[in-house]
């Protein structure tokens, strides 16, 4: 891990966009997900932040999004079943490998945010708390991650070892009390699947000061829906697709 300390800082509301552009596991329409050369072509097609799947794997985190490696490699079986030498060396696609977590952080290089999704239990979050308290140590800073997962336990105690870093709830579905466990965990932003951002649920996100990303957005009309309706972006497959003019500057 190499140290960084000569990026410079700009104020954060110059060097934030409006409308964020969230590289869904990478660039998923142009790369095989989760790839390092996903995250590289998300990033040089303008993606404000990147957006991947954690899941541990012994002492490693790899970022792969399902349990299972039949659907993005040529592997089978369960991920847990695995050694790490042979998924390591398994094809994700046009011959790339499923990436470590800090393979991934040293390809960004703080270029851009990552958007950390925890994946499992048994173990990822005290992997993942320790590796960003190195890359911490190292240079980076706390807005170089936000941590998100539909684990609310997990996310519990994320927060809990690391305040300083940002995290992200997803909630699946609308919960009677709304946007409530966002607020009870000190998050800073809600990620919601688009079929359940009804406008009530976005108004009590607003309400209660959180910002909201919703998920996986790729057609353009949409896009732009969802720009309209106020939110602060998108995940998408296709980042060039919801980078806009205005929100570069
Ligand atoms: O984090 C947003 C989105 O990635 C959540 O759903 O299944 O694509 O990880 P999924
Ligand atoms: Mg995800």
């Amino acid at each position: 891990m190499a140290t960084k300390v000569s990026r410079i800082q700009l104020p954060e509301e110059s060097s934030t966009p409006r409308f964020l552009a969230i590289g869904h596991r990478g660039a998923k329409g142009h790369a095989p997900e989760n790839t390092l050369l996903s995250f590289a072509t998300a990033i040089n097609l303008g993606a404000h932040m990147i957006e991947l799947d954690v899941q541990r794997l012994g002492d490693s985190l790899l970022v792969l999004h399902d349990c299972r490696l039949e659907r993005t490699t040529n592997g089978k079986g369960r991920l847990q079943d695995q050694d790490l030498l042979s998924v390591r060396n398994l094809d994700a696609g046009r011959g790339e490998r499923i990436p470590t977590l800090e393979e991934v952080v040293n390809l960004v290089d703080r270029r851009v945010p990552i958007n950390i999704e925890i994946k499992s239990g048994g173990g990822t979050t005290e992997l993942l708390i320790t590796l960003l308290q190195r890359f911490l140590a190292a240079g980076w800073q706390a807005e170089d991650f936000l941590v998100s997962s539909f684990l609310h336990t997990e996310l519990a105690r994320f927060r809990k070892a690391l305040p300083q870093i940002r995290i992200g709830v997803l909630i699946g579905g609308v919960p009677t009390n709304l946007a409530q466990a966002a607020e009870d965990l000190g998050a800073w932003s809600l990620h919601l699947e688009a079929d359940f951002a009804l406008p009530e649920m976005l108004a009590d996100a607003r309400r209660r000061g959180l910002k909201i990303f919703v998920h996986t957005v790729n057609q353009r009309e949409e896009i732009e829906f969802w720009r309209g309706a106020g939110i602060d972006g998108v995940f998408t497959d296709y980042p060039e697709r919801a980078v806009f003019l205005e929100s570069a500057a």
